[in-house]
């Protein structure tokens, strides 16, 4: 009997309308266009504006373009799994509130922090339960609105992060086509070099989180870069071993929208020529848990049936990995 593969069948996105440019960011902090491009590849991101929006808000929007492109019933979804860095709450789950708010009364679900990783572990995790046969239909969701936690008078971060969500339906094909392996690691030790102090268990909200602007993401740039490129690289470097791909194999890189000096440098020892690389964060920055389905969203009429694409994230824990996905429409 052949393996039940789990698949993604369909994948859509959301993005909020304001559009944050590199020259607005000139007038707020001290910095410049040519800096941001050329450090970053960054022209400009969406931030999601008004009173009492949360990531749900963007997630409930892509999830309901999924289900009306794909023409599912949001009866038949059993499971939601929403990753993300900055749910609506600290509990209950994001995942609980979008599937509510979508319809998918038969589901069960859960949020995974993984920080920037966080779509290929819901990714990984969500595909367990339809190769063991369990279930059938199952959500994905990468989202965050990092303009909660970003402090606009701190250059070193303001400038990289921005707003979004996409959402993926996993089902079983008959094919061969889905995630064929995947490569996961975490490590503790990054957290000082990646994180947000308060607001947690450790160091709940007070007056003073607040007045020490704890709540805001701190980032040793240098540091995560250094990680991130090595990282990246040597995980696709592992997935491309086992699975005997060349570059030349490779139909698509897809990789985590963090920096595109990081990614090339992926590429590059990876040995996947530029053309193959799929990119985006001119147009968004790093939305966290949302660039992965939000760049297969964008690039979803590009790709063909039977197609070799390499997953790959690096983010705060330090988390990262790759996963091997072939393409099933
Ligand atoms: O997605 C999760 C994982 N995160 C990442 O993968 C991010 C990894 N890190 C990076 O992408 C890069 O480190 C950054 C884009 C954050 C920074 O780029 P960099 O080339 O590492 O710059 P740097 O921090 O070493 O700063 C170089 C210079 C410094 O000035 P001096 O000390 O050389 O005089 C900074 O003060 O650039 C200055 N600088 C800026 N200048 C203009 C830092 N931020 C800015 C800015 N505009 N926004």
């Amino acid at each position: 009997m052949n393996k039940i593969r789990a698949s993604i069948k369909g994948i859509h996105g959301y993005v909020p309308d304001y559009v944050l440019t590199n020259s607005e960011l000139e007038k707020m902090v001290d910095t410049n266009d040519e800096w941001i491009t050329s450090r970053t590849g960054i022209k400009e991101r969406r931030i999601l504006k008004g009173e009492g929006v949360g990531t749900s808000y963007m997630a409930v929007k892509a999830v309901q373009g999924l289900l009306e492109k794909t023409n599912t019933d949001p009866a038949e979804i059993e499971m939601v799994i929403c990753c993300t860095s900055t749910p609506d709450l600290v509990f209950p789950a994001t995942a609980n509130i979008v599937a509510t708010q979508v319809g998918a009364v038969n589901a069960f679900g859960y949020d995974i922090q993984a920080a920037c990783s966080g779509f290929l572990y819901g990714l990984t995790t969500g595909s367990q339960f339809i190769e063991s046969g369990r279930l059938k239909k199952i959500l994905v969701i990468g989202g965050d609105k990092m303009s909660s936690i970003i402090d606009y008078k701190d250059r070193a971060t303001c400038i990289i992060f921005g707003d979004g969500a996409g959402a993926a339906l996993l089902e079983a094909d008959e094919e061969g086509n889905g995630l064929m392996d995947f490569w996961l690691r975490s490590d503790g030790s990054g957290e000082p070099h990646l994180h947000m102090v308060a607001g947690g268990s450790r160091k709940p909200a007070s007056h003073e989180t607040v007045e020490l602007k704890q709540h805001y993401v701190y980032q040793d740039g240098k540091t995560v870069y250094k990680f991130a490129v090595t990282n990246m690289a040597h995980a696709a470097a592992q997935i491309m071993e086992r699975n005997n791909l060349s570059g030349d194999d490779i139909t698509y890189l897809v990789p985590h929208q963090a920096n595109k000096r990081i990614v090339d440098a992926t590429a590059k020892a990876m040995g996947v020529e530029d053309a193959k690389v799929l990119m985006n964060i001119e147009r968004y920055g790093n939305t966290t848990n949302g660039t992965i389905p939000l760049l297969l969203w964008d690039f979803e009429k590009q790709l063909k049936k039977g197609d070799n694409l390499i997953l790959a994230a690096f983010g705060g824990g330090f988390t990262w990995g790759a996963a091997y996905l072939k393409w099933a429409y």
